[in-house]
């Protein structure tokens, strides 16, 4: 797994910035105020910080943003970064800067002096984030691994506000591996050999094989992956921070580790994108990492529907009819739709077995949500407004884009089959509604639920806020806020 960057707290020494060798970054606030830090930088380097401050260049310069002095002189520095950042930032300034600072940084050695800012623990936090690289595969990768010291005023009261937050950043950096991660890679098999191994942080973790999907009569998960080689599964891991026999919040994601489209295949062009389409999964992996590593007082439940989508010829039709777990059949008429197939057996199991608070599904399941929302927001579907309002507050607070779309009974007629009791397609029209209408037929009308459509957001092509061109781990930060403000309130 790709490690986060090794961050060490220390308290400020400011005989440090003359012989740090890498770069050193200090802090200016807008109105040119500086730390003691900054000031003895400013001393070193002969006033450089003070022309800087006094100069147009300083008032152009937006919050957040750095100046950097290359080769300072009377430092060993190779750079000198000068980040423009008020003493009390808020949580986005704060982890904005952080980012600033990672992608400057360049695989380099830090000394980042943040002398009395508070909120430290959150530029560490975008620090973090934002130093992620997906190298696994590159024989020529950068080394990312050296340090980044953090001198400030509280290291013991930093590193503590750190904590939780570290754990957040290597649940998504969890989600962003599986994510990345080619699909001859990252099988089936392979990904539940990783969720497996997360027993060690004392998850407790079950694979159910065919055999055993077969029994429970998930017919409609089957039935997506009995065209490839590598062998369906349904992974179950259980958090349980909370109070005993309360019950869960369910987290179910789409494990579709490739998408072909099957025999109704897709087009061969960005047809490799479809690598990403385990990314509800890896999210619910990832929750989960994040959730164990900060023993989170809360009960949690993550399930995941692991198969691969494949033309063959045991693979299933369009038009054949299938009977899911709760028993109602499915007209498949594309089997380019499939990611409904794995979740709606899925999200019967959970709901039967744990009979769960609420219940979170995520999947990257309609391109049609990436026409009506782009890459900015997740669509979010609910039966439960406050349950709805819940998340999208977490969202919110966290920087998640997230934006509810309708559900209704004129959109659920849409799937009336001739021969079965319902169509996996709707038609072209509304095709992320129609998707999550398939969808609500598998909830219990007491089970608050929430369905997040993440295909536009689990893997973009350029850079965002917090993370590099690739996997976002998008939802890791806005689940891990929900289960702490909703289920963990004591
Ligand atoms: N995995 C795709 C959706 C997708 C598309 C994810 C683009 C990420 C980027 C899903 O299984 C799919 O193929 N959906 C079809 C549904 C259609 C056949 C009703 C789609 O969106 O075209
Ligand atoms: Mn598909
Ligand atoms: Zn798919």
């Amino acid at each position: 797994m790709t490690a986060l960057t090794p961050l060490t707290f220390t308290a400020t020494d400011i005989d440090a910035l003359a012989t740090a060798t890498g770069r050193v970054a200090v802090i200016v606030a807008p109105d040119g105020k500086m730390g003691q830090a900054a000031r003895r930088a400013n001393r070193l380097t002969k006033g450089a910080i003070a022309r800087f401050v006094a100069s147009e260049g300083f008032e152009k310069i937006k919050m957040g943003q750095v100046t950097t002095l290359a080769w300072p002189v009377g430092m060993t520095a190779e750079a000198l970064d000068i980040l423009c950042l008020p003493r009390n930032p808020s949580v986005a300034e704060a982890r904005k800067a952080g980012a600033t600072l990672a992608k400057l940084r360049g695989g380099k050695t830090m000394l980042f002096a943040a002398d009395g800012l508070r909120r430290v623990a959150e530029v560490s936090f975008g620090l973090v984030m934002r130093d992620y690289t997906f190298s696994d595969h590159k024989s020529d990768a950068e080394t990312h691994d050296t340090a980044i010291t953090v001198m400030c005023a509280n290291p013991d009261d930093a590193s503590t506000d750190a904590a939780p937050l570290l754990a957040i950043a290597e649940g998504a950096f969890m989600t962003r591996d599986l994510t990345n991660e080619p699909a001859n890679v990252l099988t089936t098999t392979e990904f539940a050999d990783r969720l497996a191994e997360m027993s060690a942080l004392g998850l407790e973790v079950e694979v159910l094989e065919e055999a055993d999907l077969e029994k429970l009569g998930m017919r409609t998960l089957l039935c997506v992956g009995q065209g490839s080689d590598s062998p369906s599964k349904v992974v179950v891991m259980q958090w349980n921070g909370g109070k005993k026999g309360e019950a869960p919040l369910a987290l179910v994601g789409k494990g579709v580790v490739f998408d072909t489209g099957g025999i109704s295949l897709k087009p061969g062009a960005g047809m490799e994108d479809m690598t990403m389409d385990m990314g509800g999964a890896g999210v619910v992996a990832g929750t989960m990492r994040a959730l164990a590593l900060r023993k989170a007082k809360a009960n949690v439940v993550g399930l995941v529907g692991l198969v691969e989508n494949m033309p063959s010829g045991n693979a299933v039709r369009p038009g054949d009819v299938i009977t899911s777990m709760k028993g109602d059949t499915v007209e498949v008429i594309n089997t380019d739709a499939e990611g409904r197939l794995v979740l709606c057996d899925v999200m019967w199991y959970a709901q039967e077995r744990f009979s769960p608070a609420g219940m979170v599904d995520l999947a990257t399941l309609t391109g049609a949500i990436i026409i009506g929302l782009g890459h900015e927001n997740a669509g979010v579907f609910s039966n439960n407004d406050d349950f709805c309002k819940s998340f999208l507050k977490a969202a919110e607070a966290e920087g998640e884009g997230a934006w509810r779309m309708p559900l209704g009974k004129a959109y659920d007629a849409l799937l009336k089959s001739r021969i079965a009791d319902m169509k996996n397609i709707g038609g072209r029209a509304a095709g992320s509604v129609t998707a999550a209408q398939f969808l609500q037929r598998f909830v219990k009308d007491e089970t608050p639920w929430i369905h997040l459509d993440i295909a536009g957001v689990a893997s973009v092509k350029s850079a965002t806020s917090l993370a590099p061109a690739g996997a976002t781990g998008w939802g890791v930060m806005a689940l891990n806020r929900l289960v702490a403000d909703a289920y963990e309130t004591e």
